[in-house]
Formats: structure tokens, C-alpha cells, sequence
């Protein structure tokens, strides 16, 4: 059956294996290419697998460049490390957060002695917020951040190649499946993030 979608997708509806949209449709569509349209939302509604079948491909994570991280110009090379592991960009914003934002997102920490400090620090300036998908994202990504310590963070990590201090670490990742999602929902409105395949998804997962 997923043999049959993939190849009624590739053939019916798109002109290549290389689609932009899931919305875009040719204009004088049959019933053939309806079905296969239907087929193609009935994998879709699974949410967390996808084509190759691989529960949790569909995992994501939010990643924030915070202002130490944007005034030092390292948006690029921290995407760079996300975008090379092979994860998949889904959305992506600059903005100046405010304080009742951030005090949602870090709602846990609000008790901590340096939580002012902390507030203080993430509106001092724009932030880039980003969310990442992929296999095991939320996990891997806390790998690729490192220690939120600068002092523990292994080099090759973020936080170890980029920062120095515990007050000045560079970047945000959420440190939990439930958390990821809590935060997404916070910083993005549902049409801000993209569903979109990757051309080469054979070269990133198995089929
Ligand atoms: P936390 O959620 O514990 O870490 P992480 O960002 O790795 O998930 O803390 C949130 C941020 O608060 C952390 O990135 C930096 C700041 N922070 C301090 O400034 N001092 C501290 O002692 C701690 C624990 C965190």
C-alpha cells in the first residue's frame, strides 16, 4: 500500500518527485489523481510516520538564536549544524520577544535567582526562532546545543565552540518531546510552519 501511494503520487500528481506544496494540484484533475490526493492525506493524518515508515521522522524541536547568538552574527553557522546533520527546517523568525512570552517559555524557571538576569539578556535584542524536524530530533538537537553550561559543553557542540558563560549561551533547544511541542505552539501560529519533502528523503532515511 505505501509502495502504491509513492508511486501514484509521483506519477499521477506530481510531474517529479520533487514537490513544493502538498496544496498544489494540476487544475484538470481526474478521479485517478483524487484518489491518489485522498491516499496522500490518509498517510499524512498518521502525523508521525511518514512514506518510509519510520515512527518519529515527523518529531520537532524549537531552536532559538538567542541575541548573544544574532549580535555575533552565528545565525548561519548555527543552522549550518542542524541543515548538515540532516534535519529539515520548518519554520523559521526574527523577532523581539517579550516579556510575557519568555516568561511562558521559561514558566519553570521563573522562581530561579537568575531568572530577572535571564529575561533581561533574551529581550536585549532580536532572536531567530526556528523549528527543526527529523528522526529523534529533540534529543539529538540537545546533542548538537551541548551542556548548558559553556564551561561542560564539549567542543564540536554549539555551546562549546561558540560561548564561554552560563548567561551568554548562544542558542535554545527544547529539552524534551512535550516540551518541544508546548514551545512550537507558543512561538508559531500553525500556517507559520511548512510541511514539505525533501528531494533526496531516501538519502536521509531508509525506505
Ligand atoms: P535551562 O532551561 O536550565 O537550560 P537549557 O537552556 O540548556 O535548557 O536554563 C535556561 C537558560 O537559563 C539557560 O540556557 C541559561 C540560563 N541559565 C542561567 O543564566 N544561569 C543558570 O544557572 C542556569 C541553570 C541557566
Amino acid at each position: 500500500m505505501v509502495l502504491f501511494q509513492r508511486c501514484a503520487l509521483k506519477n499521477l500528481i506530481l510531474p517529479s518527485p520533487y514537490c513544493r506544496g502538498w496544496g498544489v494540484l494540476p487544475a484538470s484533475k481526474s478521479y485517478i489523481t483524487e484518489f491518489a490526493f485522498f491516499l496522500l492525506l490518509g498517510h499524512r493524518c498518521t502525523g508521525y510516520s511518514t512514506i518510509s515508515g519510520i515512527p518519529g521522522v515527523r518529531e520537532r524541536t524549537l531552536i532559538a538564536v538567542k541575541p548573544d547568538g544574532v549580535q555575533r552574527r552565528l545565525v548561519g553557522q548555527i543552522m549550518q549544524r542542524f541543515e548538515q546533520k540532516g534535519f529539515k527546517l520548518v519554520g523559521m523568525k526574527m523577532l523581539q520577544a517579550s516579556e510575557e512570552l519568555l516568561s511562558q517559555h521559561y514558566q519553570e524557571l521563573r522562581r530561579k535567582p537568575f531568572y530577572p538576569s535571564l529575561l533581561y539578556y533574551m529581550t536585549s535584542g532580536p532572536i531567530v526562532v526556528m523549528v527543526w524536524e527529523g528522526h529523534n530530533v529533540v534529543r539529538t538537537s540537545r546533542i548538537i546545543v551541548g551542556d548548558t553550561n559553556p564551561s561542560e559543553a564539549q567542543a564540536g557542540t554549539v555551546r562549546g565552540d561558540f560561548s564561554i558563560h552560563i548567561s551568554r549561551n548562544v542558542v535554545h533547544a527544547s529539552d524534551s518531546v512535550e516540551g518541544a511541542q508546548r514551545e512550537i505552539q507558543l512561538w508559531f501560529h500553525r500556517k507559520e510552519l511548512m510541511d514539505w519533502d525533501c528531494y533526496n528523503h531516501n538519502s536521509t532515511y531508509e525506505l
